[in-house]
């Protein structure tokens, strides 16, 4: 049998092979394991070793988020701790200095703006209000003319290979994140990477009849123009560019530049489509207004989940202002360390128009397709619900910063 250490996610032991490193000949039961022995990781005692198939193997009908995550857990071993809080902690397996190797799902050197974007939205906290004439929530949006049920959207993944030990094939992640995000009532979102074709996030967004949105790496305007002209072709919701893609080592070693981007070239890729353009990265009120000014359909704030420049801002400290100089001018998308939908209303309230979710649908998609991923949109409209209704919020232009408090400096 095979066991998983409980404490730190991370050290593995089969009962067949043993473990050479503690001393565990091959054949050696978990009962049989002295009581002085520790996990080699962590420290912790045999106590903590817990079947890995335990949960797997519950019934079908029983299958909920901690059934997926299990599976995840399972599949990502050595990467992804799958813990119970994804808040770029730094002893957490996905962080510390990867020293060139690829950064799983961790972030860029000491992932520090990972942990930035969790700690900045932390210092945010909800104010309840409960004396008031109930109404049921109104939580769905009209987004560039499109119906849906939750402010809340998944943010463009991809990078199976490079990212998440090349669990499933790169088109099943990018199908059950576009559908689970449609069985939820909302959108989902693919990116693309060096390691498949570069068109075959927008193609697979084709195969669903173009309800999704696809993000291309900020590669020459040549290359960029090209990808715009078919995802117009596949009639796509929108288009992106994520801008903070230029950070991208992977891009470079694979031999693919990717560019920082100047106002008239993304005034460019604007003026070549008959699509909206969105454009991803945005982390100040300056970049902000420059989408804003070259007919950019939506400002996307994001520092990609802290995956390209470390030692950055939190997405929850730029927000406030980069609203203030363009709310309701063109949708504001925000997301880092969104993980419930209290998190969703408190960037709401910091003034986003959408929420969007990374790693948790990236685990998701991997452990279960449309099913799991579309179970962690509901379990994040449950939330956002309750929270709503706490916080007297009947519908979403109600989430504004009066309804928060803010605690002192978080690091
Ligand atoms: C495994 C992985 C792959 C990603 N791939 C892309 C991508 O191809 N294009 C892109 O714009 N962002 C990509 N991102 C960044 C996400 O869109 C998003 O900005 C980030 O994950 C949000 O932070 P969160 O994961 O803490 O929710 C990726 C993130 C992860 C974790």
């Amino acid at each position: 049998m095979k066991y998983l250490c409980s404490n730190c996610k991370m050290f593995r032991y089969d009962e067949d092979k043993g473990d050479k490193e503690t001393g565990l000949l091959p054949g050696t039961k978990v009962e049989n394991i002295p009581h002085s022995w520790k996990c080699p990781v962590c420290g912790v005692s045999k106590s903590y070793l817990e079947p890995l198939h335990k949960k797997i193997s519950k019934e079908l009908s029983t299958k909920d988020l901690t059934y997926y995550r299990d599976i995840a857990r399972e599949m990502l071993t050595g990467l992804c701790g799958v813990y119970p809080v994804c808040d770029g902690d730094p002893d957490h397996t996905c962080t510390g200095q990867k020293y060139g190797a690829p950064i799983g799902l961790g972030g860029a050197g000491q992932a520090k703006t990972f942990e930035a974007n969790y700690k900045a939205l932390q210092q945010y906290r909800l104010k309840m209000r409960v004396i008031k004439t109930h109404h049921e929530p109104e939580m769905s949006l009209s987004f560039l003319g499109n119906d849906l049920s939750i402010p809340v959207m998944g943010a463009p993944l991809s990078g199976v290979k490079s990212s998440l030990k090349d669990a499933i094939p790169e088109d099943d992640f990018y199908w059950g994140l576009l559908k689970g995000a449609q069985s939820s009532g909302t959108l989902g979102m693919v990116g693309n990477t060096p390691s498949s074709p570069e068109d075959l996030g927008v193609k697979v967004i084709g195969k669903n009849l173009g309800w999704g949105i696809p993000f291309f790496k900020p590669q020459s305007q040549e290359r960029l123009i090209k990808l715009f002209e078919v995802a117009e072709k596949l009639d796509v919701i929108a288009t992106g560019v994520d801008l903070d893609g230029a950070g991208s080592t992977y891009w470079v070693t694979s031999d693919k530049s990717v560019y920082r981007k100047s106002e008239a070239e993304i005034q460019e890729l604007v003026d070549c489509t008959k699509k909206p353009v969105i454009f991803k990265g945005i982390m100040n009120s300056e970049d902000a207004l420059k989408v804003l000014d070259s007919g950019g359909s939506a400002c996307y704030v994001s520092n990609h989940g802290g995956r390209v420049l470390d030692s950055g801002q939190g997405v929850a400290e730029v927000l406030p202002d980069i609203s203030k100089e363009i709310s309701g001018k063109i949708p504001i998308l925000a997301d880092g360390a969104v993980r419930t939908g209290f998190d969703v209303l408190k960037v709401l309230a910091l003034g986003a128009d959408v929420a969007l979710i990374g790693r948790p649908l990236a685990r998701m998609s991997i452990a279960g397709g449309e099913k799991a991923v579309k179970m962690y949109f509901d379990y994040v409209k449950d939330d956002l619900r309750r929270a709503m209704i706490l916080t007297g919020c009947d519908s979403l232009p109600d989430a504004k910063m009066s309804i928060m408090d803010k605690l002192g400096h978080p690091y």
